[in-house]
């Protein structure tokens, strides 16, 4: 039992003093991984030049490791642990309101995973990502010097909207909301005391009664099922490319 006086989740794992299990690794892992290389996508291609690569192959493969992580949330938030699985965190609307009305007076109840604010904001990034990665894969660099794998099998005006849709999405909307979501995570750390950032990094929470109190303890070995998966979505990413004649390798268009 934890060394402490506040009320336990009634059904959270505790393991170390005053803390519980609130993130597996694999969610983290993934969380990280997406940052990096969601900020390698952004640089690989402002910086294209500078890196010696006018035909964005760096930008692209990355597009591709992100569309695969991407992929493999999708199917974690079904074969995850319990804090990760849509089902748990995805809020009622009437859940989504009485938590936000009680935000500004300080009384909103804390959830081991994602608050339903948070989830807004997490499904929209979510989705956001799915669908850049997604028209990149239709994308046509403006010299026409590249493009992605998939180009071939829309018209040239499918093509131009897909086109501008990736330019258009990432940078107007994506970025900003990111932004968004480092400022919120912060606010959480510094003027509500809720170790959110920490939690992401190292899995657990200070143990106190959370609203949804779910034990992550419901799969056993976590890391073989995630890359077993893993696995699963690179099939799906990659060898449904191939499958349909993409062209990874895609250099030069014409
Ligand atoms: C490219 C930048 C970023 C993207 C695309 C991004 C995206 C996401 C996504 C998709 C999740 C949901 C995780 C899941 O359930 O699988 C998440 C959660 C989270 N992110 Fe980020 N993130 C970014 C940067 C950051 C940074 C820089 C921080 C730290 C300052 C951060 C802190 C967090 C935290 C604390 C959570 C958990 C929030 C909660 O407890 O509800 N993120 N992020
Ligand atoms: C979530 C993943 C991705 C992000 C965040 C991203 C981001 C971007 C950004 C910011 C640009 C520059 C738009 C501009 O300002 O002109 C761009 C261009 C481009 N991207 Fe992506 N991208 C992603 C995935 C992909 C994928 C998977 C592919 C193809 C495999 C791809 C292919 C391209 C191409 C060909 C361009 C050049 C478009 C042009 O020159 O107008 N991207 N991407």
């Amino acid at each position: 039992m934890p060394n402490t006086d506040a009320h336990p989740p009634s059904r959270a794992p505790h393991n170390a003093v005053g803390s519980v299990d609130a993130w597996d690794a694999p969610t983290r892992i993934f969380h990280w991984l997406l940052v990096i290389l969601v900020a390698a996508a952004w640089g690989s291609y402002q910086f294209s030049e500078t890196l010696g690569d006018p035909v964005l192959k760096w930008h692209r493969w990355t597009g591709l490791l992100i569309l695969t992580l991407l992929v493999w949330r999708l199917l974690w938030g079904f074969f995850g642990s319990s804090t990760s699985r849509f089902t748990n965190f995805v809020p009622s609307p009437n859940r989504l309101i009485s938590y936000a009305s009680a935000l500004p007076s300080g009384t909103e109840p804390k959830y081991l995973g994602h608050n339903p604010l948070g989830t807004v904001m997490v499904l929209t990034l979510l989705t956001l990502l799915l669908t850049q990665a997604t028209l990149g894969l239709f994308t046509v660099e403006h010299n026409d010097l590249t493009a992605g794998p998939l180009y071939r099998f829309l018209s040239e005006e499918g093509r131009k909207v897909a086109t501008r849709w990736h330019r258009y999405l990432f940078e107007t909307i994506t970025l900003w909301l990111i932004g968004i979501h480092v400022v919120v995570n912060v606010f959480y750390a510094v003027f509500r005391r809720e170790p959110l950032i920490k939690a992401m990094i190292v899995g657990r929470k200070p143990a106190i009664a959370y609203t949804d109190a779910v034990s992550l303890g419901t799969i056993g070995r976590p890391m073989l099922r995630a890359v077993l998966l893993l696995a699963a979505s690179a099939l799906i990413v990659f060898g449904g490319i191939w499958a349909v004649g993409g062209k990874f390798l895609q250099m030069r268009l014409w």
